[in-house]
């Protein structure tokens, strides 16, 4: 398999904390990959290294071959990394649309954006634009509510927007952080189908940060595993289940709550 993301020896100092130590790992073309962990394992830090937001200490980042370390997050959304949040990210008084059609202009060049201005055949690019990102509100399900403010959705419709808002770029690979967190059963289900579906029609690989361990174990091909800034294990599903390293850091991690 080829490898699109690659993570090479990253470590993450915050002051006197060690949040991520030597962590390597690799996303492949046609692959959804778990990263999960304790609570302060260091998954979301992972993401802002890897996306951009945080410069890392050291090590090395690649994306389809070149490195992104230093890039800005708006660079690497256009190399075609992309990623939800942990919190819901959304423009609340922008329609549910308009969010989705930021999130493509993120990734259009300067030449595409000057078609959107008023020329002979903006209207059409507009068009172009607003009708892509309606099959993209179908996909994740809501397109009857692409007229409503994106603040007054329900939640889980908010998650279902963020994962369309990520699609809106064209990414290679898409990392979602816990998509499904406070999701009900059905909702998390459906947040499953949605992930596995962008990955076997080819669209994405998919990197997800999730506690929810019925849903990961389901639709993952592998999984890494941090606890306290290192990378304890990875492995497919059923290794990292019986693997007593993983068991002993979610043990551990229940005992202090
Ligand atoms: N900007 C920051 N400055 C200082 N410390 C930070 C910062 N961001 C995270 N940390 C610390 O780094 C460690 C890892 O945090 P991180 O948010 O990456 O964990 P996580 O695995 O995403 O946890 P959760 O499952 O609760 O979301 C924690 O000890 C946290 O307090
Ligand atoms: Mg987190």
């Amino acid at each position: 398999m080829k490898p699109v993301l690659e993570v090479k020896d990253v470590q993450k100092r915050f002051g006197g904390l060690w949040a991520l130590k030597n962590i390597s790992f690799m996303v492949g073309d046609a692959e959804v990959v778990g990263l999960i962990g304790p609570n302060g394992a260091g998954k979301t830090t992972c993401f802002n290294v890897v996306s951009g937001q945080l410069p890392p200490s050291s090590g090395e980042i690649s994306f389809d071959g070149q490195s992104i370390v230093g890039l800005r997050p708006n660079r690497i959304v256009r190399l075609g990394l992309s990623r939800t949040f942990q919190a819901t990210s959304v423009f609340p008084a922008a329609s549910v649309l308009e969010n989705v059609i930021r999130g493509a202009i993120t990734r259009m060049n300067v030449s595409f954006l000057g078609s959107l201005l008023p020329t002979p055949g903006s209207a059409e690019a507009m068009e172009r634009a607003r009708e892509r990102c309606m099959q993209l509100l179908h996909q994740v399900g809501i397109a009857h509510v692409h007229d409503h403010l994106a603040g007054a959705l329900p939640y889980g419709y908010q998650r279902r927007l963020g994962v369309a808002i990520a699609l809106a770029s064209e990414p290679k690979v898409i990392m979602m952080d816990e998509p499904a967190a406070g999701l009900n059963p059905e909702e998390s289900a459906a947040m499953g189908r949605l992930i596995r579906q962008i990955h076997e029609s080819g669209q994405a690989s998919v990197l997800i940060v999730e506690h929810d361990m019925r849903l990961v174990m389901g639709i993952c091909d592998r999984i890494i595993v941090l606890d306290h800034g290192e990378q304890i294990a990875a492995g497919k599903p059923d290794e990292i289940k019986s693997n007593p390293q993983v068991i002993e850091a979610y043990l551990g991690a229940e005992a202090v709550h």
